[in-house]
């Protein structure tokens, strides 16, 4: 400012600042505030676009699809009223204390001292008090009814097993496993036992129903009806180490007959390969791969996804990339290198054993 005379310039809101004036000139604005400035008002007009658009996205919580997503906006309306009413009262008294109570001109007097109000005091802990309540006995009630091992008679059952970094998905009464896609018939209700081999994860597919945890050592339970045939994601919600990010999910829900044509698929035996598959098989049967992988009749490891009907699921790493024999050979090539963290190490293989791997793997419809 040392090099600078006359009155100071001028910034407003925004920080920006207006050219100086001629020393002695008064500027008529000295003084007054930019309450507004228009790069605000973009930031927030866009701040709301972006939050209409991302109303009915994958990730949206309030798009329900499911009676438990549907319990959950339901009380997401609940907290939303119940805000605005509190929120209209208490602007509503302060605009009228401001007005009613404000400092007159030439009026001097200090206004009446209080020290402490009984019943004020009492009213004002007693009233959260009843609010919290209102919003915590249908809240519990949501809890425990999704929470309930009683689910109906025809529930689908499905074992969900969080892995670093990936999901395992079980159907103990079909006798399927699969991995990182899930398929649920529309309208059966679905009860999902939640365990944990290693750390904590979290299932969550925002529009079927709330996130959950998945904890070693400890059963939890999601009861849910998918209501609507789609496709929705998920995402592992809990931190779970270098790739919890990567730790994604989809779930097809489906009508009746298309679910029965897809367990039949998954129970069939693993597709016969020939020429370059034939030669990806001999490489996977020979190779560390079997310790970790499933391929009915060819290896049982347990470590790894099942990879029986691979070719069949649309993406693969947990949901990270489209299965197509380029992509997969670059996983198969360096793993780590794609996921960080991934437990499947680097093998070493040839470009030529990895590209017949993937073949091969590809074909398993
Ligand atoms: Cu699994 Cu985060």
């Amino acid at each position: 400012m040392g090099a600078m005379s006359g009155p100071p310039l001028l910034s407003d809101a925004c920080g920006r600042r207006g050219p100086a004036l001629p020393s002695g000139v008064v500027n008529p604005r000295a003084g007054r505030h930019a309450w507004v400035c228009p790069r605000a008002v973009l930031a927030v007009a866009a701040a709301l676009a972006a939050g209409g658009c991302a109303w009915d996205t994958p990730m949206s919580t309030v798009i329900a699809r499911s009676d438990l997503n549907r319990s959950i906006v339901s009380l997401y309306a609940i907290i939303t009223w119940a805000t605005l009413v509190i929120g209209l009262l208490v602007f509503t008294i302060l605009a009228i204390v401001l007005a009613r109570f404000r400092a007159r001109p030439g009026d001097a007097t200090l206004p009446r001292q209080i020290r402490g109000h009984t019943a004020l005091e009492i009213s004002w802990t007693i009233a959260p008090a009843l609010v919290l309540l209102i919003i915590a006995i249908p809240t519990i009630q949501v809890i425990f009814r999704s929470q309930t091992a009683a689910a109906p008679k025809n529930a689908l059952e499905v074992t969900v097993r969080g892995w670093q970094w990936w999901w395992e998905f079980r159907y103990p009464t079909l006798d399927v496993v699969t991995a990182n896609e899930l398929h649920l018939p529309v309208g059966r209700p679905v009860l999902f036992s939640l365990e944990g081999p290693d750390v904590i994860h979290s299932f969550w597919v925002p529009q079927l129903g709330g996130k959950r945890d998945v904890v070693p050592g400890r059963l939890n339970r999601i009861a849910l009806t998918p209501e609507q045939p789609g496709e929705y994601w998920g995402q592992c919600a809990e931190f779970c180490g270098a790739s919890h990010a990567n730790m994604q999910l989809r779930v097809v829900v489906e009508p009746p007959d298309a679910f029965d044509l897809w367990v039949a698929a998954q129970k069939a035996p693993p597709a016969e390969p020939a020429g370059d598959a034939a030669a990806g098989k001999d490489v996977f049967a020979r190779n560390a791969c079997v310790g970790c992988h499933t391929i009915r009749g060819i290896s049982a490891g347990v470590l790894g996804p099942d990879l029986t009907h691979f070719g069949g699921r649309a993406l693969f790493g947990a949901g990270l990339w489209p299965t197509s024999v380029d992509n997969v050979a670059a996983w198969v090539k360096d793993p780590p290198a794609l996921k960080p963290g991934s437990k499947m190490p680097n093998l070493h293989l040839s470009d030529a054993d990895v590209r017949a791997v993937a073949t091969y793997l590809v074909g398993l419809k």
